[in-house]
């Protein structure tokens, strides 16, 4: 009996050998000993808020409204829906302005959940702590009226919790640069992604926001040095996730944090997620952001703050590759932005090969709304290069990498088709790009 059962194992393992080292071949080399995962399911689609009388041309693609993606989600809520965001004005209290109703809208449609004092949905909320009542008013009514639970974070180095996320039964998710602001909906030119029918990579992303409510709930704020292994991940640059996105295409994802001290087990720095975008384009990076200084800008000393500048001086000068940066103008922009650009775009004067174009996006002041200044400006972080599209929150500037708490995203095209995610960002670069709203770098910009 026994000589057989070994004959019978002996024979078992020369069959399945070959099985094996096939699915080793197939690897994508970072993972040797296991097969390819089935990638799993995602719906990603860009949702992005245009400042009211902004107009495109009729052809320039179209994406949903923050506001519509967040009614969304709250209509699919069934349990539980998670936010974090830096400050909460949703309501338009002062202003006397049919632009502040879709914020207005989603208060009351969070305020409800409170009815009868019998929460249907477990609302969380995670928003940096502030001493000034008017960022936080709109939250604590949620807290009184018994519709959510909310926790203030305080991070060290005057850091500011700056992630802008929702995350709704732990199957779908919004990430981007809109704020708990009524602006974010109506004056404010955002862009995030929504994720439906997510489970993966919203659970991941639930990590991060469990650390911020960990932080916020744990009283004197300070912050573990040894997190505990259910905030590890095991996807990151080199070891993505992969997706199968609207039932059509693979797609490479991982979720990239900062700053360091929240940036737990397994997870990749922000910093070192955008780095790796640039130092991997073969071709060309486009980037929209607010603020771009190598800089840390804000608190008592200016310091020297190169890693992003270097990168990309890199990418241009050794590789070649085409830099296309739209970067906020409006009336509080910092005058010596412009030159910090500048020194960059200089490049390309003085090397042939080197193409680097910098222009400012300007957001027109609306007529009707000059009673309520400084309200409408270019708030979207995000860039897209000939392989990955990265969708995140912060200026690109020293503090946000290091002190501030916040999320980012990478895609990236496994194959060559012509529509995922990642163009479509690029055609919306593009559209912007192009736009009678963006404009050349000159001193004393004016509108
Ligand atoms: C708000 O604006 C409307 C229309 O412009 C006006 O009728 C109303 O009196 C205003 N309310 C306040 C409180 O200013
Ligand atoms: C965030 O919180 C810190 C203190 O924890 C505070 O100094 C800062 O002003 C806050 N920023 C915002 C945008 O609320
Ligand atoms: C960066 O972004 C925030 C809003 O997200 C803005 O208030 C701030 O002024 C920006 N710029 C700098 C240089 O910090
Ligand atoms: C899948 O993607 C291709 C192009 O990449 C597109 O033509 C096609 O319509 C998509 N199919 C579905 C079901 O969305």
């Amino acid at each position: 009996m026994i000589p057989i059962i070994i004959l019978f194992v002996l024979v078992l393992i020369v069959l399945l050998l070959p099985l094996e080292t096939l699915h080793r071949n197939a690897g994508d080399g970072t993972d040797n000993n296991k097969a390819v995962p089935a990638p799993l399911p995602c719906e990603l689609q860009l949702v992005e808020t245009l400042p009211i009388g902004l107009s495109y041309t009729q052809n320039s693609p179209k994406f949903m409204g923050t506001y519509e993606a967040w009614k969304l989600l709250l209509d699919k809520a069934k349990l539980t829906v998670d936010i974090a965001a830096p400050y909460w004005t949703l309501r338009g209290i002062d202003v006397n302005d049919s632009s502040t109703q879709p914020g207005d809208h989603i208060f009351h449609r969070l305020l409800a959940n409170g009815d009868g004092g019998k929460p249907k949905l477990r609302i969380r909320i995670a928003m940096n702590k502030s001493q000034e009542s008017i960022l936080h008013a709109d939250a604590k009514i949620l807290a009184n009226y018994d519709a959510a639970e909310v926790v203030a974070v305080k991070l060290p180095n005057a850091g500011v919790l700056n992630a802008k996320l929702w995350i709704v039964d732990g199957q779908h998710f919004y990430l981007g640069s809109a704020n708990m602001d009524w602006r974010s909906l109506t004056q404010v030119k955002e862009l995030g992604v929504l994720a439906q029918n997510c489970p993966h990579l919203a659970h991941d992303v639930g990590k991060i926001f469990n650390a911020y409510w960990e932080l916020g709930s744990n009283g004197d704020g300070t912050i573990p040095s040894q997190w505990h292994w259910t905030f590890d991940t095991r996807y990151r640059l080199g070891r993505p996730m992969l997706l199968n996105v609207n039932k059509n295409y693979t797609m490479q994802a991982y979720i990239s944090s900062t700053p360091v001290a929240l940036t737990t087990t397994g997870r990749t720095h922000d910093l070192d997620a955008i780095l790796n975008v640039i130092e991997s384009a073969a071709e060309f990076i486009n980037i929209a952001v607010m603020d771009y200084f190598p800089l840390i800008i804000n608190g008592p000393n200016v310091q020297f703050w190169p890693p992003i500048d270097n990168a990309l001086r890199r990418a241009a000068v050794d590789r070649g590759v085409a830099i296309k940066m739209l970067v906020s103008w409006w009336p509080n922009s910092h005058p010596s932005e412009d030159n910090f650009l500048r020194s960059l775009q200089e490049f390309s004067q003085v090397m042939q090969h080197v193409d680097i174009q910098i222009r400012r996006f300007i957001v027109p002041v609306n007529d009707e709304l000059e009673q309520i200044p400084l309200i409408r400006f270019s708030h979207n972080s995000f860039m897209v290069s000939d392989k990955i599209a990265y969708i995140g929150a912060s200026n690109w500037t020293g503090e946000f990498f290091m002190h501030s708490a916040g999320i980012g995203l990478v895609l990236a095209d496994t194959t060559l088709i012509e529509s995922t995610i990642r163009t479509d960002l690029f055609k919306l670069f593009m559209r912007d790009w192009y736009s009678p709203y963006s404009l050349a770098l000159k001193r004393n910009l004016q509108i």
